[in-house]
């Protein structure tokens, strides 16, 4: 319900939302805020009959927005997207972004690169100088999970992040398993000096299927306040 929801996270999802025009293909996000964000985007597709094509970055958000009479299609189904809207753990000057504090960065990182433009959505607490606090999430396969391990910590010793805790997601006290059904192991970085090496060095290790740093990815951002300005991000 929209009365129930954060008041910065709706402000944000509101401008975003504002940016939907008739006709267009759009990448739906996951999370609380893109949660916030699909729920504003039915309103407006019922009350003003917008015909939309969507595609959705998770099966939470799928089953969401299908919940809410908004029709969901598979990525191929759609082709190439005008437009993603989805929320972020942490936003850089640069906007790159850490995503995956959900364990959907796979999926979203491939639908934000289907995509003419991606737009963030989030609260002020995201906003970061530099991107690191927030723990990065790598998914990784399942097989051969010890040596994944090892060759992301080695890896990491060589471009001068060593000793970062690296820790296997769960939830339930069971693994974590991605909607591709993957792990997630995250990184304790705690600063992050060169996004896009880091970036490169992660997946091009064997067993890593893809990590939440998204360079170059996001366009523009709408940051919500608790008093409902938002602030773009540009
Ligand atoms: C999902 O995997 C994430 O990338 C989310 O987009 C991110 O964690 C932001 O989520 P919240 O909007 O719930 O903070």
């Amino acid at each position: 319900d929209l009365n129930d929801a954060d008041p910065a996270k709706l402000a944000a999802a509101r401008a975003a939302v504002a940016l939907v025009e008739d006709g267009m293909k759009l990448g739906l996000g996951t999370g609380s805020t893109a949660s916030v964000m699909v729920q504003v985007l039915a309103e407006r597709v019922k009350a003003e009959g917008l015909r939309l094509r969507c595609a959705a970055t998770s099966q939470a958000t799928a089953d969401l927005a299908t919940s809410l009479g908004l029709s969901i299609e598979t990525l191929d189904q759609i082709g190439r997207l005008d437009m993603t809207i989805d929320g972020a753990d942490e936003i850089d000057p640069d906007l790159n972004l850490i995503k995956g504090g959900g364990g959907a960065h796979l999926r979203e990182k491939i639908v934000a690169s289907s995509s003419d433009r991606m737009v963030v959505i989030a609260d002020g607490g995201k906003v970061v100088e530099r991107l690191g606090l927030f723990h990065l999430p790598v998914e990784v396969l399942e097989f051969g999970l010890q040596g994944t391990t090892a060759r992301i910590k080695a890896a990491l010793d060589e471009i001068g992040l060593d000793g970062r805790p690296i820790l296997l997601r769960k939830r339930d006290d069971q693994p974590f398993i991605t909607d591709e059904g993957n792990l997630i192991l995250d990184l304790s970085l705690e600063a992050i000096p060169d996004a896009a090496l880091v970036n490169r060095t992660l997946n091009a290790l064997p067993g890593v299927v893809e990590n939440g740093l998204f360079i170059g990815l996001c366009d523009q951002a709408f940051v919500g306040r608790d008093d409902g300005t938002v602030v773009e991000l540009h």
